[in-house]
């Protein structure tokens, strides 16, 4: 297995795609800046992600693909992707599309949310990556969260801790800030972070209108998943009416519904299967869903961010 960094030979390509494939991260060039690449159809891939960059909170990954073809097996391309993709993909320019039912997506990696951040870079190297693979690659910038996305492998090398990590070197990024997010899930196209692409140029090819309220900080502007039943945080107990989200060994007694975010107590583990199980809690006949406590060290801090807004939300209903 290779690491550090490396150049971007038909060999090393094939090792990187293998360590993809086995589930590990992969750091990979793209005409904007810099991507973490893990399988996006691998809940334990994707937390890795999050815990290699150190997001305090999960927020949702975009996902690259080869093509819009590609994207089009996991999300709805509606009449607006294909006019955007048709003036800027392969290119630096994200699309919030609508997740499909039978998407094979990991659900950590869209945090919980039906849309998809879907990115098809224009850069060779990632694009021969992509080709090698059987699945897209959840991909955020490859920095340590708050800090600014490198654009050089060598950014990369500074930016994280990388001695486990394989670097694919493709110089510095022609782009060098992040893509232009379009959602394009609503009624109206909306404009979600401004990037690569300015907002007049979409306006332009497309023949959108986006009015001038319509940049949402990105603290607002993120929606974050909010479960229809109630949830209750650090349970020690449950009443048998509710469903168990269990961590570690479950109490006695325990509900008909009960689901366990990691039984030997791994908070990898609990990261990748929180969003999938709580969503398969709330679909049971179950009144609440209980959770037991989970340690507030590590990505177990991110976890508890996330329940306790799933919390909030849920009280308001
Ligand atoms: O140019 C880029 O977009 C780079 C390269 C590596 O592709 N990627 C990048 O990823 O900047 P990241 O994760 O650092 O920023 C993506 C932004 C995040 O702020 C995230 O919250 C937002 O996109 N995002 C992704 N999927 C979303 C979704 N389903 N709904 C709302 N926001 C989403
Ligand atoms: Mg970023």
């Amino acid at each position: 297995m290779r690491q550090g960094i490396v150049q971007p030979t038909t060999e090393n390509i094939k090792s990187a795609a293998e360590q993809l494939a086995e589930g590990n991260m992969v750091v990979f060039p793209t005409e904007t800046v810099y991507g973490l690449g893990g399988n996006a159809y691998n809940d334990t891939a994707v937390a890795k992600i999050f815990s290699c960059k150190n997001r305090p909170e999960f927020n949702p990954l975009s996902v690259c693909y080869a093509s819009l073809e590609l994207a089009s097996a996991d999300v709805f391309v509606n009449e607006e992707a294909s006019l955007l993709a048709k003036y800027f993909l392969p290119g630096p320019v994200t699309m919030l599309l609508k997740r499909k039912p039978d998407a094979r997506l990991s659900w950590l990696c869209s945090a919980g949310l039906e849309t998809i951040g879907i990115r098809i870079p224009d850069h060779p190297v990632a694009q021969a990556l992509l080709a090698h693979l059987p699945f897209p690659l959840a991909a955020p910038s490859a920095n340590q969260s708050g800090k600014i996305s490198p654009t050089s492998a060598a950014d990369v090398a500074d930016a994280m801790e990388t001695e486990s990590l394989c670097i694919i070197d493709g110089g510095s990024c022609k782009i060098g800030i992040e893509s232009t997010i379009v959602d394009l899930s609503g009624a109206n196209p909306i404009i979600v972070r401004l990037g690569a692409v300015g907002k007049n140029e979409i306006s332009a090819k497309c023949g959108w209108s986006f009015s001038e309220n319509n940049f949402p900080t990105p603290a607002k502007q993120l929606k974050h998943y909010a479960p229809g039943k109630k949830i209750m945080l650090d349970c020690r107990s449950a009443d048998t009416s509710d469903a168990l989200l269990a961590f570690g060994t479950p109490f006695p007694n325990s509900c008909a519904h009960t689901l366990n975010l990691s039984a030997a107590g791994d908070l990898h583990e609990a990261a990748a299967n929180l969003f999938a199980m709580i969503r398969q809690l709330d679909k049971t006949d179950a009144l609440g869903i209980c959770v037991m406590p989970i340690p507030n060290t590590g990505i177990g801090v991110s976890i508890n961010d996330r329940l306790q807004k799933a919390a909030a939300a849920s009280a308001l209903f």
